[in-house]
């Protein structure tokens, strides 16, 4: 049977592992960031958790569910997907913003990793953070196809390929805020700088071909908050858990400015 075996374990439910040799469970130390907003009066704080890595899944994502599943059921953080899609696990691990569950536990069971919830933002409980201002900067980039003239037969607004490839890089998007909640000039000017992920989806509905709203878009970022904040730390970009590129994107959308 190649060493596979069945064990049970606590809660009754049975698993597959590998057989080792050793019984000692690799045990690694996860430090997380809790606050609870029913107790104001208490700071916040690190709790340790340990978990036994021969027997967790192999992302952060795994480790947490399994300490609010069998340690502490008060353990707050938001998540959905598990596979990158929804956004909604985004947190600072070892010092990264990033996704918990496209986050591989670091197997060094003798290093402790460290999880805070994104930085410089409000904090609901735990890791999850507020994200109403983000969303209502995303809302006010009006960010949907807009029109004013239609196909004569009624049909589908065409795009050629080419331009249809204009978009790559940027629909992929998951809005996680990873990328905004790095940036310096969001931390520091977050009611009024729009941040990258916000400027990223300003930029992919200015440059679809299928918009009309181009001129007003643009209008929206005149001024010296929305889009000028940005310095080109390039923050985001590096942090970014999808491999985009919001900082080349507010570049862009510079260069379209400037250019017109
Ligand atoms: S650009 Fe990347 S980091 Fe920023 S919100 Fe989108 S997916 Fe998240
Ligand atoms: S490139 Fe711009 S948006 Fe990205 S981290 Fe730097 S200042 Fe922020
Ligand atoms: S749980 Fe959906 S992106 Fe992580």
């Amino acid at each position: 049977m190649n060493g596979l075996v069945k064990q049970r374990v606590a809660g009754g439910i049975l698993r597959r592992g590998l057989a080792t040799a050793s019984q000692t469970p690799r045990l690694k130390t996860f430090k997380i960031y809790r606050w609870n907003p029913d107790k104001p009066a208490e700071k916040p704080r690190l709790q340790s958790f340990q978990v036994d890595l021969d027997d967790c899944g192999p992302m952060v994502l795994d480790a947490l569910l399994k300490i609010k599943d069998q340690q502490d059921s008060s353990l707050t953080l938001r998540r959905s997907c598990r596979e990158g899609i929804c956004g909604s696990c985004a947190m600072n691990i070892g010092g990264r913003n990033t996704l918990a569950c496209l986050c591989k536990i670091d197997q060094d069971h003798k290093k402790e990793t460290k999880i805070y919830p994104l930085p410089h933002m409000y904090i609901i409980k735990d890791l999850v953070p507020d994200l109403t201002n983000f969303y209502q900067q995303y809302k006010s980039i009006q960010p949907y196809l807009q029109r004013s003239t239609f196909p004569a037969d009624g049909k589908e607004v065409l795009q050629s390929v080419a331009d249809r490839k204009k978009l790559d890089g940027l629909y992929e998007c998951i809005l996680c805020a990873c990328c905004s909640t790095a940036c310096p000039s969001y931390w520091w000017n977050q009611e009024q700088y729009l941040g990258p992920a916000v400027l990223m989806q300003a930029y992919r509905w200015l440059v679809d071909s299928r918009d009309q709203a181009g001129a007003i878009r643009k209008n929206m970022l005149q001024n010296s908050m929305s889009l000028y904040r940005c310095h080109t730390i390039m923050n985001c970009t590096r942090t970014c858990p999808k491999g985009l590129n919001p900082g080349l994107a507010i570049a862009e959308i510079k260069k379209a400015i400037a250019t017109d």
